[in-house]
């Protein structure tokens, strides 16, 4: 399948699916603390989503993942299984959320710390978040995909961490993974070349390690963390290109004041 273009209408359920998705993160917000476990962090937004929201959370029963949310702390990457893991000073967490509303999906991710964050889980978290709304500003129709991955390259490229190449963004829609695939590392002869086009939909996700950028999968077949153990961050958000340039799907509040 190529890249869909949605509709005016499939517009409009992209963005309550994206606004339903990052208010998920918002109302998690005040239980990412010491002390609370990744399985109540993952009852909490399912709750919410099935019972306030009356959205399906996506991950649940995706491909054989049994839980409704993501949960990947410290060198864990991506796709982290919620369990009875206790967060502690010190740690940082992505908490990925996808919800399905009327059909279409918002996709959204954020990392927390939990206390003071080291120096560096600090800087690779803020490396990370900060790479991705450089991506995000070059958004406009007529741009080649492949400059969203040039974009965070040359933004994280003075630090002394890497780019995870194995995972990346994905165009997003009645499917929760649709072409085109994003990269978040330049390819200068992609083999699906892509240029953007009013009515798209993609996230960009880029998952930055303070070590190697090397993955490795867990047992459980889900769980991806870096071979090297360091540690990873990541965020993410859901894009529509408009004829102007982009709309933030996904946007939180306290992200207002970056994209007025
Ligand atoms: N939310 C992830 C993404 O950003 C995908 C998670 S798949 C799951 O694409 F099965 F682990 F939930
Ligand atoms: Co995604
Ligand atoms: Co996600």
């Amino acid at each position: 399948m190529g890249v869909s273009i949605k509709t005016p209408d499939e517009i409009e359920k992209m963005r309550v699916a994206g606004r339903l998705a990052a208010e998920v993160l918002e109302m998690v917000d005040s239980h990412v603390v010491a002390g609370i476990s990744t399985e109540q962090l993952n009852q909490i937004c399912h709750d919410y989503m099935v019972n306030v929201q009356d959205t399906i959370p996506a991950p649940l029963n995706y491909r054989g993942f049994p839980k409704s949310i993501c949960t990947s702390v410290n060198n864990q990457i991506c796709h982290g299984i919620p369990n009875d893991k206790v967060l502690k000073k010190g740690d940082i967490i992505n908490i990925d959320i996808t919800v399905i509303k009327d059909g279409y999906h918002g996709d959204t991710s954020k990392t927390y710390f939990i206390g003071e964050p080291s120096i560096k889980a600090r800087r690779v978290t803020e490396a990370s978040q900060a790479s991705m709304y450089e991506a995000i500003k070059i958004v406009k129709p007529g741009l080649a995909l492949n400059q969203i991955g040039k974009t965070i390259e040359e933004y994280i490229a003075p630090f002394n961490f890497s780019i995870v190449q194995e995972y990346c963004g994905h165009g997003i829609g009645k499917q929760f993974h649709e072409a085109p695939q994003v990269l978040h590392y330049y390819e200068k002869r992609p083999a699906k070349p892509c240029i953007l086009e009013a009515g798209m939909t993609f996230t960009i996700e880029p998952m930055i390690n303070v070590g190697k950028r090397h993955t490795k999968l867990l047992p459980d077949h889900w769980t991806v963390v870096t071979k090297d153990r360091s540690l990873s961050a990541q965020f993410e958000h859901t894009i529509l290109v408009t004829d102007t340039g982009f709309e933030i799907l996904t946007l939180r509040e306290e992200e207002r004041a970056l994209f007025p």
